[in-house]
């Protein structure tokens, strides 16, 4: 079967402790979208890893994949791997042949296009990461990106290259008007023969290590012995480009149909599987875009996202950014739910509310006079939407170890009495509660592997 993990919000809501937790049942763990920009931590025997583009799953030994729908960086791949044989790991990834690869130009390009849009104060920079994602998966659409299986070919290598790379000099010096001299990384990012070296080089190890894969060939006969296949989704489905919060969203598909197109898996396959969004229990955001609920109204509000910051820890992996706090908004949820059809969800950092002064949930918004259940389709309405919050009673700290060990009822009631809320707004039952950031602090109702 398979087990779809889908981020219910804005990203950083924790997937990676599930993925991780669930991905042990595993055979092959798969991401399908996205690249270096996601961020997850895994803890593994006292261990910490961070890694932002092979899939968590490498780090227990499971086959990781990176599909055809992902947007691969080889020099993340590569330092990410050699780090983990460093530390004694040996991660078995597989890189679609399909996929698409993030040239240095890409970076360069994302950065350029950020700065421009911030220069001009109109308030239209998305706050990318500056990995180069949207530039990529650009390429891709208009037929002009370098894909996985193009580094094993040095002359098809070199017959693209010389297409784009021309065409990206002069998007830096007659769009943006920049000098290339000026620009970081010039020599390399916009060189044929540097770039061609490099990457080719590239294609060589790849060969080498038998790293690359036909998908969807692949996953079908994995999936047709038996295999259990999870589905590691990057992001969330409030920053995915068809369903998310346009123009401030990533450049892929987070939500989980995502998993069936990036991965070569078909439709019926992934959907006869199970479906879990990933919740925080509160919001958080980083980059730029509306959030009905921040939590930065007037002093209080900014004290208590501070509180929730610190100990939520809610700071990028990948670039270190503090993220913006809100209350948990089920209009978001309810949106979030439809688009992937949760089977269930987890809800993590339920610790973190734990010792509150007050908690408010957001169950509705209200906009020119009317009351709406979901997220408009527009930034400018979805700005415009006044939240209408249900207070609900807070819980006092309790002890996440002994909450984990002895299962859902030894949870404070107040805390249990949110998450029944929670379930029955949005329609999807609890299968686990994120009471803690270790792997073993997780409270678990259902597995979804044994469904
Ligand atoms: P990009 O994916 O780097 O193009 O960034 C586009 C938007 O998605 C920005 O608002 C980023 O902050 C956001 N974003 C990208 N990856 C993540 C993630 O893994 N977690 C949270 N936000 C992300």
């Amino acid at each position: 079967m398979t087990l779809t993990i889908v981020g219910s919000q804005l990203g950083d809501e924790g997937k990676g402790a599930l993925v991780d937790r669930w991905g042990g049942d595993a055979d092959v763990v798969v991401r399908y979208q996205g690249g270096d920009n996601a961020g997850h931590t895994v803890v593994e025997g006292g261990a910490e890893y961070k890694l932002s583009l092979v899939p968590s799953g490498a780090v227990r030994g499971t086959v990781g994949i990176l599909g055809n729908g992902c947007v691969v960086n080889p020099r993340t791949l590569f330092t990410e791997i050699d780090d983990l044989r460093e530390r004694g790991l040996d991660p078995d990834v597989r890189v679609a042949r399909r996929a698409h690869v993030i040239m240095p130009y890409h970076r360069v390009l994302d950065g350029i296009e950020e700065e421009v849009k911030a220069d001009d104060d109109a308030g239209d920079e998305v706050g990318t990461t500056g990995r180069g994602i949207g530039p990529t998966y650009e390429d891709k659409a208009g037929r002009r990106g370098i894909r996985v299986a193009d580094l094993l070919d040095p002359d098809a290598l070199r017959e693209k290259l010389e297409y784009a790379v021309p065409q990206k000099r002069a998007l830096v010096e007659d769009v943006y008007g920049l000098d290339i001299d000026d620009v970081d990384d010039r020599a390399e990012a916009f060189d044929v023969d540097a770039l061609h070296e490099e990457f080719a080089a590239i294609g060589e190890r790849l060969a080498d290590e038998g790293m690359t894969v036909n998908c969807s060939d692949y996953l079908h006969r994995r999936h047709a012995a038996g295999d259990e296949i999870l589905f590691e989704g990057a992001q969330g489905t409030h920053i995915d480009v068809d369903h998310g919060n346009y123009p401030f969203v990533t450049s892929s598909n987070p939500t989980a149909g995502g998993a069936a197109v990036g991965s070569g898996l078909g439709v019926t396959k992934v959907g006869d599987g199970e479906v879990v969004g990933i919740v925080k229990a509160y919001l958080s955001r980083v980059g730029e875009g509306p959030l009905p609920t921040e939590l930065d109204g007037d002093a209080d509000e900014e004290a208590l996202a501070d509180e929730i910051r610190e100990k939520g820890g809610e700071f990028g992996t990948v670039t270190g950014r503090p993220r913006r706090i809100g209350w948990l908004d089920l209009p978001m949820l309810r949106h979030a739910a439809r688009v992937s059809g949760f089977t269930g969800v987890a809800v993590n950092h339920v610790d973190v509310l734990a010792g509150l002064d007050e908690l408010k949930v957001c169950t509705g918004y209200e906009l020119d006079g009317e009351t709406l259940d979901t997220v408009p389709t527009t930034t400018d309405r979805w700005e415009r939407c006044e939240p209408v919050y249900e207070t609900l009673d807070t819980w006092e700290p309790f002890d996440s170890a002994a909450v984990a060990e002895a299962g859902y009822d030894a949870l404070p009631g107040a805390a249990r009495e949110y998450l029944e809320f929670v379930a029955a707004e949005i329609d999807t039952p609890v299968y686990a509660v994120g009471v803690g950031p270790d792997r073993e602090e997780t409270v678990e109702l259902t597995n979804p592997f044994e469904e």
